[in-house]
């Protein structure tokens, strides 16, 4: 057990009770806890619909089967990111297209997405990772000027906020995760949401075996498309519902601990901080994880774990993992990738969850700081 952990999901008495309450009512499956999760999740983000699902990866896989792409499309997207950000485009039998990353932010390099563009592109999926805000003025002028479709992967960025509008409402699909290293969870779970009426239809009736969730013909279940089980169980939406309720307390704590952490690290030699766009106005980083870069990662890592601090690399180089080096024919890498290999080498991720104390991210950088 670490004496401070990476992550620590927020579970209270009463998150207990609506899940115990959920178990007794005999109702487990998709339902009423689901459709209020998917509802206050609505309100919060301020988008047309929003739907869950029972991961980020089967959200990004719905998302850009809605959008119809699959055999002979290719997608753009970054290398330093998880793996299921590139996974999904050859499960919908398309080709995957990787490209590089800035090394100051981590995120997916415009001009890199501009260069790698063919007659065969039909989307983007950019990575707004760790909960750092894309450059939407930058992503639109791309969409509008070659006719494409954008998929966020927002796995890490519920809250984030680009030019005062949340993430969410930026891409065509935007798509969240409710995995426990994320600040809601409902341990594993999905959601996606878009403003467009068509795609959520569709998105609602694939998940739901095909089923034609509109208006009358509901009651007499019909089968409109051929469609999958990707369903978000009641039990799940119970977890989600409880932190929903404090959603704002818990991304205004986040908030508060990675601008200590600023404070703390600007005082120390050997650590950078990857950019952000919060100096812009109106920009929010949502600090789903807090991110570092040290050089001899590895070793500090190690060291840190040793103390009983548990820290974690930041994500991966797709490109250095044998299912995305290329050989796979639904896999293209493009350039030398060099920024996000530098990023996989160098980036650490701290400890963040909300009860974690000044007093503990004190401690955290004063190891840091000895082991460097
Ligand atoms: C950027 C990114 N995309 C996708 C995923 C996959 O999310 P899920 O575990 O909900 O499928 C993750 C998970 O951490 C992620 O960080």
């Amino acid at each position: 057990m670490m004496k401070i952990p990476l992550i620590k999901p927020y579970i209270t008495k009463e998150i207990e009770e609506g899940v115990i309450k959920v178990l007794r009512s005999g109702y487990l499956t998709e339902g009423p806890v689901t459709r209020e999760l998917q509802s206050r999740l609505k309100d919060f983000l301020n988008v047309d619909h929003c739907l869950a699902v029972t991961s980020a990866t089967t959200g990004l896989e719905v998302a850009l089967r809605a959008l119809n792409i699959g055999e002979g499309d290719e997608v753009i997207v970054p290398d330093y990111t998880y793996p299921a950000t590139a996974s999904v485009v050859s499960i919908v039998g398309a080709k995957a297209v990787i490209v590089d990353v800035n090394k100051e932010d981590m995120l997916i390099n415009y001009d890199e997405i501009e260069k790698n563009i063919t007659d065969s592109t039909k989307a983007i999926i950019p990575v707004s990772l760790f909960g750092a805000p894309l450059d939407y003025t930058r992503l639109n002028e791309i969409r509008e000027k070659y006719n494409l479709k954008i998929v966020e992967d927002a796995a890490c960025s519920i809250g984030a906020v680009y030019k005062g509008v949340k993430v969410g409402n930026h891409a065509d699909i935007t798509v969240f995760s409710l995995h426990p290293r994320k600040f809601i969870t409902t341990g594993e779970g999905g959601i996606v949401t878009t403003n467009n009426k068509e795609w959520a239809e569709w998105i609602d009736s694939y998940k739901h075996f095909g089923m034609d969730m509109t208006g009358a013909s509901r009651e007499g279940i019909h089968f409109s498309n051929i469609g999958t089980n990707y369903k978000l169980t009641n039990i799940q939406a119970a977890v989600g519902l409880g932190q929903l309720g404090v959603i704002d307390e818990l991304l205004s704590r986040r908030i508060e601990l990675a601008n200590n952490y600023k404070k703390l690290v600007n005082q120390v030699d050997g650590i950078s901080l990857p950019q952000v766009l919060n100096p812009q106005p109106n920009c929010q980083h949502s600090f789903q994880t807090y991110v570092v870069y040290v050089e001899d990662r590895d070793r500090v890592m190690k060291e840190m774990r040793a103390k009983g601090i548990e820290v974690q690399i930041g994500s991966y180089s797709l490109h250095m993992h044998k299912a995305y080096d290329g050989s796979h024919p639904d896999i293209e890498v493009k350039g030398d990738l060099k920024n996000s290999a530098w990023c996989y080498n160098h980036a650490l991720a701290l400890p963040l969850y909300n009860d974690l104390t000044f007093e503990q991210q004190e401690e955290v950088i004063n190891e840091l700081k000895a082991i460097l």
